[in-house]
């Protein structure tokens, strides 16, 4: 090593030491005679001091500029007294240089990297390596490190083995598109790479292994989004013999130790609830509820649909609903701010938004029509509007937000309309942002429960698989397979925390006629089922135990613990939102030869008109 010590590390232990760092200049300052460079390595900074007596060294200090790499020999000294610096570990003490060495010039960086400004998003992808040298990537990316080797620890002491699974393999559908890689040696065909080890776990169930997980990279073909990049990371995990309540209380366990382990300072709220799928959906209109805040779904159907007021009685008798939230203190609001509410909601396809705002005094029960700001007041009886109140929770001063329209709490059975439960989770996300409802330090995990086993797809016309082709269905919700097939519940659950899902998983199937009655429902043809799935199918015929898994995505975890919005925050190297890395030019075109090699021609899109 170069180096006898790191920067970060040196304490008032080491005064009196002869010592040798190796680093980064991250600030230079010239007082006159001496000079101070803050010096920086992958521990920390500290401060070396230059005197003009040692004119060799301080001749180099003279010329480096931030971001150099230098070595610098010397010896550790208390600060005068009255110049430590709280703030820095290494605050106390200082290094006076004997020696300087430039180990490598610098150009000067395109963006600063000593402060945390606010740099384009693709200057900052271009130059990846010096936006990683930021304290604020250098930090997130220590507690990704942590959180993976507290995830191995963790599983490792509970029997489960680590296996690696084919990246070169064939299609696993998880509801996004495949990446393909052409096959060089059986022209015509390709590999897909994995959306998830589904299938491998569970083909290492049937082998006998029990408890297995791995820290898995997936690779998913759609848009991006703030929590969405094409190749990411999972936490895998599959075991057998288990039950929900195996995986539910092993990840519980595993997040409260987790997240106490590396984010002290958070506040946990324990134990974790569990809802229903459905239950979810009534109280807040969404499978991804944050649950830091109140402001729950209210349904007024069944007093809407005999009110004088048509929006309201035609939802609910053209089988809608009229439902709301009510906003604590949000009598206030002006007209323009329920004006931009009312096209927020539009966004998500509801016609409108009726406000009602509560004012007066007295008891809610004596709520009458003067009482209300609303721009459909004359509509609305007392009756009806003494009934929201009182559903809603509300008080006086408070305002009650309602949207009316078309059935249905998801794409649930064929020609469903989804428009009130979107809106108001939307609605319900907005508001709470306004008001600044939900507390930044706060982890609210949850699991969500019993999700449809399939959802019909209006586009494809028929019956697609909620979660996966291989999660189990409840067996109270067998006979409804013909019937009824909406209602069948799956053995499916979900990992939420502060309204973002981090992880999914269910009980699978284990039996070959269960599989193939669900791929008949999925309207999946034999010919298909023995291209795709034999294997499963044949492996469930040896001896497969019952088993069950679930697999968080390690990036939405580690953004979350690090207070990060944006999963790239915590990628090394991530794409754009058009899946393109700026800096090594990926994706890009290839050589007429390679191609040749693959046995593949490419057609040009043709130019738009
Ligand atoms: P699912 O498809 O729900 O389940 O994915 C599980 C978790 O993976 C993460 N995730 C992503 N993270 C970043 N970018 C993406 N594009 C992305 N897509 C998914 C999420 C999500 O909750 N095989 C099943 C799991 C199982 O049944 O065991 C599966 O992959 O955190």
């Amino acid at each position: 090593m170069l180096k006898s010590h790191f920067c970060g590390e040196l304490r008032k232990e080491h005064i009196g030491q002869q010592i040798t760092l190796a680093g980064w200049v991250h600030r230079r300052r010239d007082h006159g005679g001496l000079v101070f460079l803050d010096m920086r390595d992958s521990q920390g900074l500290v401060q070396v001091v230059v005197h003009p007596e040692e004119p060799e060294a301080h001749t180099v200090a003279g010329d480096v500029r931030n971001e150099f790499v230098l070595l610098v020999r010397g010896e550790v000294v208390a600060r005068q007294p009255g110049t430590e610096n709280e703030r820095l570990p290494t605050g106390e003490i200082e290094v006076r240089a004997g020696e300087l060495e430039v180990l490598n010039a610098s150009r000067t960086p395109p963006f600063p990297v000593n402060e945390e400004t606010e740099v384009e998003e693709l200057l900052r992808l271009r130059y990846r390596y010096l936006d990683l040298r930021r304290e604020r990537m250098q930090r997130n990316f220590w507690l990704r490190h942590r959180v993976i080797a507290f995830i191995r620890r963790f599983l490792g002491e509970r029997g489960f083995i680590e296996i690696e699974t084919p990246i070169l393999t064939n299609s696993t559908p998880e509801g996004a598109r495949d990446y393909l890689v052409p096959s060089r040696l059986q022209p015509g065909s390709f590999y897909a790479l994995p959306q998830s080890p589904q299938q491998y776990k569970q083909l290492l169930m049937v082998a006998g292994f029990e408890r297995y997980f791995q820290i898995a990279r997936c690779f998913r073909d759609e848009d991006l989004r703030a929590d969405r990049q094409p190749e990411f990371t999972q936490l895998d995990l599959e075991m057998s013999f288990a039950s929900e309540e195996d995986i539910l209380s092993l990840f519980e366990e595993l997040f409260t130790s987790l997240a106490r382990a590396v984010r002290p300072d958070l506040k946990l709220v324990t134990p974790f609830p569990r809802l229903t799928f459905e239950e979810s959906m009534r109280r807040f209109g969404t499978d991804k509820p944050d649950l830091r805040y109140g402001m729950e779904l209210f349904d007024l159907s069944e007093l809407a649909a005999s009110s004088e007021f048509g929006v309201f009685s035609n939802a609910v008798g053209s089988g809608g609903s009229v439902e709301g939230i009510c906003v604590p203190g949000g009598a206030e609001f002006s007209r323009k701010e329920i004006d931009k509410l009312t096209t927020f909601v539009q966004g998500y396809g509801a016609k409108g938004l009726v406000s009602i705002a509560l004012l007066g005094e007295g008891d809610i029960g004596s709520l009458t029509v003067e009482d209300v700001r609303s721009p459909v007041a004359k509509y609305l009886s007392p009756e009806l509007l003494r009934g929201a109140a009182q559903l809603a929770g509300a008080k006086r001063g408070d305002l009650l937000l309602l949207v009316a329209g078309g059935g249905g709490m998801r794409k649930l059975e064929p020609g469903s309309v989804q428009r009130v439960k979107p809106s108001l989770d939307g609605l319900r996300r907005e508001v709470a942002a306004r008001l600044k409802l939900a507390d930044p330090e706060t982890l609210h995990y949850a699991y969500i429960t019993e999700f449809p086993l399939v959802e019909w797809n209006d586009e494809n016309d028929r019956w697609e698989a909620s979660h996966h082709l291989f999660t189990a269905p409840m067996e109270e919700d067998l006979h409804l397979f013909e019937s009824d097939p909406a209602r069948i519940r799956s053995r499916a659950y979900d990992l939420v925390c502060n309204g973002y899902e981090l992880s999914s998983g269910s009980v699978r199937i284990y039996q070959r006629e269960q599989q193939e009655r669900v791929f008949r429902l999925l309207g999946i043809g034999e010919e298909d089922v023995r291209a795709r799935f034999g294997h499963m199918l044949e492996a469930f015929e040896y001896g497969a135990p019952p088993h069950a898994g679930f697999a968080p995505g390690i990036d939405r975890i580690v953004a979350q613990l690090a207070g990060e919005d944006d999963i790239r925050e915590v990628f090394a190297f991530p794409k754009t939102k058009n899946a393109s890395d700026p800096m090594t030019g990926a994706p890009s075109p290839v050589t007429e030869e390679q191609l040749q090699t693959l046995h593949i021609s490419v057609v040009e899109e043709p130019e738009a008109k």
